[in-house]
């Protein structure tokens, strides 16, 4: 008897086929004999699930924009079964003591499996934090930010320096930030323009260490592209939201980078083949922290629950290929932080999204995030309605199993007394 069977899904290359899993693996692809746990997958679509390397869980004092409940919540019910929280908390993870208390934190409440970055500061050792077990350094910022102060090009020559030292992947927030405050979205846009993010990632290749690969986040400008080192992320927001879809000084869609004009927005999805990942940058702020002057929002927007349903309606428009996104949402974010990717071969994390390929409104009452709000209300997204999470139903049909996400330590993890 097997734990699980799923029932006629279609895979990723069009085949009709029963999963069976025992044992919490994957055990056969094709005709499955008997379980007491079945499910018809016929007319779904399975594909490795996602993992979001860029995501702000918040947690803490910030538990009124989200928590690791409500944040792995709303990854699960959007295809994402890992993601990479960022270090820009209150207090931000500079410290062993800090970081582990944040894994302690999303092991109590996390539903989906995660890593968790160290943080970046002037005359702080990155060492201990790549010891405790902290993926990859950064979001580093190069410009500031909500929640983040930027580095000096000198201090961020030299972090980049340190954690190049023992091996550990730098990820770049790269913009160039020009005086004044914005009372607009498209003053936000001039004020950290996409001309500034194309110089900013010139300096930062010019101070790289011999060698060194680094992540650079949120890519917002397809001009960006060509210039950036390492691998290249871009968010869904950059490629579905603009500045003429909002009105002009609407907060919620203020976020850094910030959204860009119609024109440059299908520039960037023209440019879909030179993007490397999709993460969601995941960063929400509460209804009543938005609900001020332009000039004193805060910067962020929610994303992690419907990144895979807005790339996944392209996927049915036949406006890009589902292997692009594949490799884009799932293979390519665990070949840059070296981790196991989810797949179909024996030796992968077992994590699959099964999509219906039919496309529903986008509801903010339909999601999960804590911040209640969504800034593609009313867009259209393919949304998964089973997620398979290391060979275990962990959401079906808007239910969860509940059973606590995995957390994944950096390569530099060593179990020590110190951290124990
Ligand atoms: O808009 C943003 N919000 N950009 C960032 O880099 C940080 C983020 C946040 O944490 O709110
Ligand atoms: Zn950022």
């Amino acid at each position: 008897m097997l734990d699980l069977v799923l029932r006629n899904a279609t895979l990723p290359e069009g085949r009709v086929a029963d999963l069976s899993f025992q044992n919490a693996r994957l055990v056969h692809i094709g005709s499955a004999g008997r379980s007491d746990q079945e499910i018809d997958c016929t007319g779904l679509l399975c594909i490795p699930a996602a993992t979001d390397i860029h995501v702000h869980m918040r947690g803490g004092s910030q538990s009124a924009k989200e928590d690791w409940r409500t944040g792995s919540m709303a990854a699960l019910a959007g295809g994402v079964t890992m993601v990479v929280d960022q270090p820009n908390t209150i207090p931000p993870l500079l410290n062993q003591e800090r970081y582990l208390e944040r894994v302690r934190e999303a092991k109590k409440d996390s539903l989906c499996s995660f890593a968790i970055n160290g943080g970046i500061s002037p005359g702080v050792d990155p060492l201990p934090l790549w010891r405790a077990g902290a993926m990859a350094f950064g979001e580093i910022f190069a410009a500031p930010s909500s929640y983040g102060d930027a580095l000096t090009l000198e201090e961020l020559k030299q972090a980049l320096h340190e954690v190049h030292a023992f091996g550990a992947p730098a990820t770049i927030h790269a913009e160039e930030v020009s005086p004044g405050t914005p009372d607009s979205l498209l003053a936000h846009h001039h004020i950290r323009s996409p001309e500034g993010e194309v110089r900013s990632l010139q300096l930062i290749r010019d101070i790289l260490p011999p060698g060194m690969r680094p992540h650079i986040c949120h890519i917002s400008s397809p001009a960006s592209l060509p210039v950036a080192p390492g691998s290249k992320e871009v968010t869904p927001h950059h490629l579905f939201l603009s500045i003429e879809q909002f009105t002009p000084d609407d907060t919620f869609a203020r976020v850094n980078p910030p959204l860009r004009p119609e024109s440059e927005r299908q520039a960037l999805f023209a440019a879909w083949d030179s993007i490397d990942i999709i993460a969601s940058d995941h960063a929400p702020h509460t209804r009543g922290e938005k609900a001020v002057a332009f000039a004193d929002a805060p910067s962020g927007l929610p994303g992690v629950e419907t990144m895979l349903p807005l790339l996944m309606n392209e996927v049915r428009k036949g406006t890009i290929t589902l292997s692009s996104v594949i490799e884009k949402t799932s293979v390519a974010p665990c070949r840059v932080l070296g981790i196991l990717p989810a797949g179909f071969a024996p030796d992968q994390r077992h994590d699959f999204a099964f999509y219906p390929m039919q496309a529903e409104s986008i509801r903010s009452e339909n999601l999960h995030s804590r911040c209640g709000w969504t800034p593609y209300e009313g867009m259209v997204g393919v949304f998964p309605e089973l997620v398979i999470q290391y060979g275990e139903v962990a959401y079906y049909h808007s239910e969860y199993a509940g059973i606590p996400g995995r957390y994944l330590a950096g390569r530099g993890y060593q179990v020590g007394e110190q951290i124990q």
